[in-house]
């Protein structure tokens, strides 16, 4: 199936000169929401992840099938203030400032082999940062999961070395 061609462009979002990529179209397709998830989880099945670690707030749509699929649980990172619980933290740049993300403290156990995933990969900062909180608590990262990669902002290269899955590059 051709991905690419659900996944709709939007020109000066959010800033003037941005190209963005926008998944809605992809995601109220049926079809090709089902091939995503699908697709997605033949191609991170054998990293025999544990859990699915997913992103505030489209890692959200993505990891949570790709966990029911994959018949794991779902574990939420989430943006500051949000989780009710004891949380783990984590601070990383951004272009202009800081900003940081939690998990719960209970969610993620030590040598837990964890597969992270978002919609899209950009500079690589929000799934860098993920990967440092979830090897910071000692779980076992077995490889990342995206439907996009913005390739020439080199994200891959903020990442540890482990199997990165896309399924459409820009
Ligand atoms: C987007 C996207 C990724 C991140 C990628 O999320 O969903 O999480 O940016 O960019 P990076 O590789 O440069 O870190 P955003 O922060 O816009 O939040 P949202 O999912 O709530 O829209
Ligand atoms: N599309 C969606 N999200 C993004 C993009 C994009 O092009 N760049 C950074 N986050």
């Amino acid at each position: 199936m051709d991905l690419q061609s659900l996944i709709r462009d939007i020109p000066d979002f959010p800033k003037p000169g941005i190209m963005f990529r926008d998944i809605t179209t992809l995601l109220r397709d049926p079809a090709g929401l089902r091939y995503t998830i699908d697709t997605l989880a033949e191609k991170t099945e054998s990293l025999g992840a544990e859990c699915i670690v997913g992103m505030e707030s489209r890692g959200f749509i993505v990891g949570a099938p790709l966990a029911y699929k994959l018949d794991v649980g779902f574990i939420p990172v989430r943006k500051p203030g949000k989780l009710p619980g004891e949380v783990h933290s984590i601070e990383y740049e951004l272009e202009y400032g800081m900003d940081c993300l939690e998990v719960h403290q209970d969610a993620l156990k030590p040598g837990t082999r964890v597969l992270i995933v978002d919609d899209l990969i950009a500079t690589g900062g929000t799934a860098g940062a993920t990967a440092k909180l979830v090897q910071q608590i000692g779980c076992q990262l077995v490889g990342f999961g995206f439907i996009i990669e913005l390739r020439d902002l080199q994200g891959r290269d903020r990442l540890p070395d482990v199997p990165i899955v896309t399924l459409v590059e820009y």
